[in-house]
């Protein structure tokens, strides 16, 4: 990699001291990006300026509510949305996502970005067996079919299948839930990528098996040193996997953190009000679990003020005139989309 070519200026560099992104040219870099859809009930604004980067062999969580613009930012960060007008930069390494011809874009899914996504029974094709496509992407690549089929078993067992050799035959219907989606790890990074986007991963499966896949994926993704993007609803299950951590809401980000930090002092109150609707484990058991009252604006009609004044318990005038800016307040050290980001630094993790 040409490190003076993707070097990432004054600003960057500040920035990433501010938010503990690592001061490296970052392997994948998202600069203004908007997405929104021209739907029958007008323009709809999935994503509204976000801008952040990835190091490489770093771990980053994004979480949101439903509808906030998660998976819509992983499909531009795959090259895979159809039908929307995206307007800003996608960078891996350098290289824009956005404007690549398909067959470079193709190329680059193939050895350098990969993917695991929710439902693993609609990824996983019904009719081929499980083996052929684990080694797949290896095929693809042109490496010769023993090999590739002596490497799929190799992965299938460091995923967890028990007989790998015997599995390698079966078909995904053979295959409970957890299993699919670690045999949907297994082609993930076969290839050995640089970046893995991992779009709500273990949703669909029950919380013991949610961990076992959460700590493989931390494992794999560790021995490899690729760098993952884990997308997420539920805040809580970040904790030991990202180093850093952004929240979203309603296509945009409104605090980004080291995970620590954010946990322990935020200084937004969208993310306060995830924070105490987690269930805890280190104290009393609440009788009932606070949510935040409530839903998101509609991104078809978001309001011209802070996307999340109508639900804030904090609200002032100001927050329904004028969207707050993603900023760094003088007395905090991360930044945090709201008006009243230095109020809250003051006592930071503090809910008044
Ligand atoms: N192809 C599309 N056409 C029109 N609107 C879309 C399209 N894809 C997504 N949207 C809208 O963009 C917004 C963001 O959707 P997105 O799927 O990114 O949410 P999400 O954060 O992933 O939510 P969830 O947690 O439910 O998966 C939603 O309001 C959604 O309805
Ligand atoms: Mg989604």
């Amino acid at each position: 990699m040409n490190r003076l070519k993707s070097d990432p200026g004054p600003s960057a560099v500040a920035e990433a001291q501010q938010t503990g992104e690592a001061a490296r040219p970052p392997l994948l870099e998202v600069r203004d990006l908007t997405v929104s859809f021209d739907t029958e009930h007008g323009l709809v604004k999935a994503v509204n300026g976000m801008n952040f980067t990835v190091s490489e062999r770093e771990r980053v969580g994004i979480v949101g509510e439903s509808g906030s613009g998660k998976s819509v930012t992983a499909q531009a960060l795959l090259g895979l949305l159809q039908g929307a007008d995206i307007t800003g930069e996608i960078l891996f390494e350098g290289r824009n996502i956005l404007t690549m011809p398909k067959a470079e874009l193709r190329a680059l899914r193939g050895w350098d970005i990969s993917y695991v996504f929710q439902d693993p029974l609609s990824a996983l094709d019904p009719v081929r067996t499980i083996g052929d496509q684990v080694s797949q992407p290896l095929r693809l690549r042109g490496v010769p079919r023993n090999e590739a089929r002596e490497r799929a078993i190799e992965m299938l067992a460091k995923v967890g299948i028990r007989e790998p050799q015997r599995r390698y035959r079966d078909y995904p219907h053979q295959f409970s839930g957890g299993m699919r989606q670690r045999v949907m790890i297994a082609i993930a990074l076969i290839g050995e990528p640089r970046l893995v986007i991992a779009d709500e991963p273990t949703t669909a499966l029950d919380v013991r098996v949610q961990a076992q896949v959460i700590d493989l994926l931390y494992t794999l993704t560790e021995e490899q040193g690729a760098a993952v993007v884990f997308i997420t609803h539920d805040l809580g299950i970040l904790a030991g996997f990202a180093d850093r951590m952004m929240v979203m809401y309603a296509g945009r980000v409104m605090e980004k953190a080291p995970t620590e930090e954010l946990y322990h002092r935020s200084i937004n109150p969208y993310t306060l009000g995830l924070l105490e609707s987690l269930p805890r484990i280190d104290g009393p058991i609440p009788l009932t679990l606070t949510t935040i009252g409530g839903r998101p604006p509609s991104p078809s009609n978001l309001p011209s003020g802070c996307p999340f004044s109508a639900r804030c318990r904090y609200v002032q005038d100001i927050c329904r005139e004028e969207a707050p800016a993603l900023l760094t307040p003088p007395n905090g050290t991360h930044p945090s989309a709201c008006h009243f980001s230095e109020w809250l630094a003051e006592e930071p993790g503090v809910l008044r």
